[in-house]
């Protein structure tokens, strides 16, 4: 894939919360395409981060797209509040909700672009009957919950048969976990065309250090025929 194609989405679970605003711009400046926002509740995974007064309140700090990841169970009963923060994609957990056709009917009533992400351990078919009702999906290449932790490569496989079973539908595949220089290559090769990363992105602490890690992952990206 070319590296003009590729969504990059840093995750800002790796960034000084202190400046969350601050960090955001930069990223954004660095040539970052997205910005990926883990929202985690400390039930449906073990840690909590932030919920959609933190989101609105750093709206104003770039127009890029707001890809906002909810590890939340349940999670209908709070999209409307995710929407009106300003997050233009929504994606809940196949596991996090019992009705997964109606939660992403909701986000579409709500004018939004909806996502789906799978655990590692879930399989692809959870996916297959609600195909025709996804902008995205999003596979997990570790464990939620935590940033910095290492890539499950059972994710390229599924990469792989989540590729096929799209067919010619628009749909985006995006990867979250793990991903560097080193293993963001064979999740594109395998399919991807969206990688969220947070450890490898917001390493060095400045706009500077950003831009080169965005560049590293794209040009390791390239060279995938
Ligand atoms: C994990 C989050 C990820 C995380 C990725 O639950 O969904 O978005 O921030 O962090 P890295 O890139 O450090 O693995
Ligand atoms: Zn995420």
């Amino acid at each position: 894939m070319s590296e003009d194609n590729l969504i990059i989405a840093p995750s800002v679970l790796a960034c000084d919360f202190s400046k969350l605003g601050n960090e955001i711009e930069a990223v954004a400046e660095a040539g970052a395409d997205w910005i990926h926002l883990d929202v985690m509740d400390g039930h449906f995974v073990p840690n909590i981060t932030f919920g959609p007064a933190i989101i609105q309140s750093v709206r104003n700090r770039t127009d890029k797209i707001f890809d906002c990841h909810l590890m939340i169970e349940p999670c209908d009963p709070f999209l409307a509040a995710f929407a009106d923060a300003g997050c233009d994609i929504i994606t809940v957990h196949a596991e996090a909700t019992k009705h997964l056709d109606r939660s992403l009917q909701a986000i579409h009533e709500l004018g939004k672009k909806a996502g789906v992400s799978i655990n590692p351990s879930t399989p692809v078919n959870v996916l297959e009957n609600v195909l025709d009702r996804l902008d995205l999906i999003l596979l997990m290449s570790v464990n939620p919950g935590f940033g910095g932790q290492k890539f499950i490569h059972s994710v390229i496989d599924k990469t792989r048969a989540i590729k096929q079973m799209i067919g010619g539908r628009p749909i985006d595949i995006e990867i979250d976990g793990g991903i560097t220089p080193e293993t963001a290559p064979l999740v594109v090769a395998a399919g991807a065309n969206a990688l969220v990363a947070g450890s490898a992105i917001f390493r060095g602490s400045s706009k500077k250090a950003y831009s080169g890690n965005i560049q590293a992952i794209r040009s390791a990206v390239n060279e995938v025929d």
